[in-house]
């Protein structure tokens, strides 16, 4: 295992060792979790004062019984954080991962995130594993209710809003995976064909330690991948990657990608 701390000021030929390992690469996985967002100003969910589960009770915001017990303050806290990803912008790290398809056309993006910056930064057939705040969908009949893609005004992170309710009379519900829940089969079923089937995985802004996602990077190393992991801080995959990089993703990613063409054009 290599761990690199990288700053911007080292440049990014540090990085062209990666750049060769990662040259002859065909199938490459990249894998983000929150930290991929945070300097977008979305908040991730551990590790400091401002972390969504430092602020709020996972048990009260984020199952199924807190929606049944209290429907109006769970839907205005995900109204809260709709508004918030509705104004935030794709930062480095979004753009640096849509523009590595130019080296790896077979790039897929697995994200365990539940906004849209992947897409907006230009990633297609983005896989959510725990769903999309902009998809929600009747609690009782599953009907899908897409008129929520107008940006909200932005509310207080704690006041209740009464969610709309379908024609069946079930509330309309915010479109992700709640503790206790399964994740979307498909999309399971296609991640972890992907993990198990590359020659690289780049593990991005993610603490993997929710599973069954926490699998994949995991996966991906016992079948021979090549597993690269960005994150400032240390997490429970260190001791499964062959690159440990440590420092933003906003500053590691194009760096990569600078990396790789720099390599690109020396061949
Ligand atoms: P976490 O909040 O657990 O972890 C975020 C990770 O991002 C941490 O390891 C940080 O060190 C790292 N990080 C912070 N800033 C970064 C930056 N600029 N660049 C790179 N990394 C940075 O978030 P997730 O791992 O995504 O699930 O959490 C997994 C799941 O737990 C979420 O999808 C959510 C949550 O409960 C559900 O809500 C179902």
């Amino acid at each position: 295992m290599h761990t690199l701390t990288y700053t911007p000021e080292q440049g990014h030929d540090v990085l062209l060792p990666l750049a060769q390992a990662l040259g002859s690469a065909q199938k490459v996985v990249v894998f983000t979790g929150a930290g991929v967002s945070a300097e977008s100003g979305i908040a991730t969910f551990r590790n400091g004062a401002n972390a969504l589960w430092s602020r709020n009770d996972a048990q009260r915001m984020a199952t199924p019984e807190a929606f049944h017990a209290n429907p109006a303050r769970v839907w205005g806290w995900y109204e809260y954080r709709r508004a918030v990803i509705a104004r935030a912008q794709p930062n480095p790290a979004h753009l640096a991962i849509a523009a590595l398809t130019r080296h790896f056309p077979e790039l897929r993006v697995v994200t365990q995130n539940v906004d849209d910056l992947h897409e907006r930064a230009g990633s297609n057939d983005v896989i959510h594993l725990h769903g999309r705040l902009d998809q929600a969908r009747c609690d009782k009949c599953a009907r899908a209710f897409t008129h929520l893609s107008g940006i909200p005004a932005l509310p207080e992170e704690e006041v209740p809003i009464q969610p709309p309710q379908c024609a069946c009379g079930g509330y309309v519900r915010p479109g992700v995976v709640w503790f206790g829940e399964s994740l979307p089969e498909d999309d399971w079923d296609a991640a972890t064909h992907l993990a198990g089937h590359c020659d690289a995985l780049i593990s991005v802004g993610t603490s993997a330690m929710v599973f069954p996602a926490a699998q994949l990077p995991r996966l991906a190393k016992s079948n021979n991948a090549t597993v690269i992991q960005v994150n400032p801080a240390p997490t429970e995959m260190d001791l499964h990657c062959d690159f440990n990089l440590r420092g933003h993703a906003g500053d590691i990613l194009p760096a990569l990608l600078a990396a790789l063409e720099r390599n690109q054009s020396a061949s």
